[in-house]
């Protein structure tokens, strides 16, 4: 590796471009899917080997929902293969399975097979994969407002308790460092309801390439990018 290369110690990303990238093909949406769930693979394994400590894959969103019953029976059915297919990989390369969002919401058998893998792979202490699943950054607010509200009504925290470091710990990102890099594919450039307290400060990259095209060459790319930025916080340059 580069030895100029500044190596993120948590990279969260939104995968975009899925449809756009079938329908270049004239092939419907699912198949782009699928071909991003290559990506997918792809993308673990460069961070895994690179060293990365946590990878956050926005896989579903709470407004994910809206789309046709077909395509989200589809990207169910999509994960539901990827954990059959993945977690001999994911154990062999150390990689540990965490899921941010509201899984159990989700289809049971989804669900089960999530929490076994999560289990399964628990004591993995490389690569943490997080895949924020039926996710939403306001939800995910809300039920820390709602908890904190709740644990001042009966008193077991003053208002003067509540702090950065309390909300962080109320959110599904709980003992998960921010996100030093945020990348999007397909370049739409916006949040999406991802991650919105946790991304404060960190560095954002777009690129034009569509998510089922988006491979290690690109991630480096995007490395290279991000170890040329100057992370101030607020600050001013350091002499
Ligand atoms: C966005 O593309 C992609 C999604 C909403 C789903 C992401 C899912 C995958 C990459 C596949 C499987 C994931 C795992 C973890 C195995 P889009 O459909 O919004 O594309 P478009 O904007 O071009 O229509």
């Amino acid at each position: 590796m580069d030895k100029n290369l500044k190596l993120p110690s948590h990279i969260a990303i939104i995968m975009d471009g899925n449809g756009r990238w079938a329908k270049k093909r004239n092939m419907p949406r699912a198949f782009g899917h699928k071909q991003g769930a290559k990506s997918v693979r792809a993308i673990t394994t460069a961070c895994a080997e690179l060293g990365v400590k946590y990878l956050t894959l926005y896989a579903f969103s709470t407004e994910n929902w809206k789309r046709p019953e077909q395509e989200v029976g589809f990207l169910m059915k999509l994960l539901s293969d990827y954990l059959d297919k993945e977690t001999k990989t994911l154990i062999k390369n150390n990689v540990r399975l965490m899921t941010i969002g509201e899984i159990d919401m989700m289809d049971p058998h989804l669900c089960k097979k999530l929490k076994d893998v999560k289990k399964l792979t628990s004591k993995n202490t490389g690569l943490k994969l997080v895949l924020a699943l039926n996710y939403g950054s306001k939800r995910e607010i809300t039920r820390a407002v709602r908890s904190i509200a709740a644990d001042v009504k009966n008193k077991k925290i003053r208002v003067s308790d509540i702090n950065e470091e309390l909300i962080s710990k109320r959110l599904y990102t709980a003992g998960i460092p921010d996100p030093d890099l945020l990348i999007r594919t397909s370049g739409e450039i916006r949040v999406s309801n991802f991650l919105l307290w946790q991304i404060a400060y960190s560095e954002i990259y777009v690129t034009d390439v569509l998510w089922p095209d988006f491979g290690k060459n690109n991630l480096m790319l995007a490395l290279e990018e991000y170890s040329s930025r100057e992370r101030r916080y607020g600050g001013i340059k350091a002499k």
